[in-house]
């Protein structure tokens, strides 16, 4: 079943957030034809997770650490991410990477969420020079191996990876459709043992490109950034096929 994500980074408050939320489910159609989840700031998670109960629409967040309770500042407890509705948590994402110099102890994040009954969204991809190198492969294999070495095949069950070169995010220049296919099977195949994987892609999806992704057999949804951020725009997403 397709699955689309909104991730709206740090653009909305709790009061946008729940406006977009209401217009997102004003423009649902019955049946879904796949699995519609939005990311809101953490300060939203909680009112969110309020409205989209018993509704189709799905909370995920955008990042949590990777211990449960404690003595950590300022920091998203998978177990309070998970109380406040989120059903997917966002991990490791380029952002996460770029700007807070996340990397090994995304593995710990990534167990965090398993270990707290979420199902976690592992960000990978490369940056400009890293594929024009020939090293987009390379570096996509190790963020995979790190970011899930010493969990079990059982607790990775269901997990999904998003595919999200990092030179496509946010900059109106989408990867090919032939360049995600490649990077989706190569995934697929590096994680063959793993039951229910699902591969999304992520980088400058909108309603216009979106069915260029969602019609390869490998990929499986999408992460959006801009697009989501727009009821009309996220609802076409959702109903891509339509
Ligand atoms: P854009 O869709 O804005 O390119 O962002 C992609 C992204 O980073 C989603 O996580």
């Amino acid at each position: 079943m397709d699955l689309i994500v909104g991730n709206w980074k740090m653009n909305l408050g709790g009061r946008d957030s729940l406006q977009l939320i209401e217009g997102i489910l004003e423009r649902f159609k019955k049946p879904l034809p796949g699995e519609a989840v939005v990311c809101p700031p953490a300060t939203a998670l909680f009112m969110a997770g309020n409205r989209v109960e018993e509704t189709p629409l799905q909370l995920g967040c955008q990042n949590v650490f990777y211990e449960r309770k404690g003595a950590y500042t300022g920091e998203i407890s998978p177990d309070f991410a998970r109380e406040a509705g989120s059903k997917y948590a966002i991990i490791g994402h380029s952002e996460r990477r770029q700007f807070f110099s996340e990397g090994p102890e995304i593995n710990r994040r990534v167990a965090a969420v398993i270990n707290s009954g979420m199902i976690p969204i592992l960000c990978v991809g490369e940056s400009l020079e890293e594929r024009e190198e020939g090293n987009a492969w390379a570096v996509v294999q190790n963020q995979l191996k790190q970011g899930l070495q010493d969990i079990s095949t059982e607790k990775l069950c269901g997990l999904a990876i998003a595919y999200e070169p990092v030179w496509a995010i946010g900059t109106g220049k989408s990867a090919s459709p032939e360049d995600a296919q490649e990077m989706a099977s190569r995934i697929i195949e590096e994680l063959n043992h793993l039951q229910g994987l699902r591969v999304l892609y992520g980088g400058s999806v909108k309603p216009e490109n979106i069915s260029e992704f969602m019609t390869l057999a490998e990929i499986d949804g999408a992460l959006v950034g801009g697009a989501s951020l727009k009821a009309d725009s996220f609802a076409k997403l959702i109903y891509w096929e339509k």
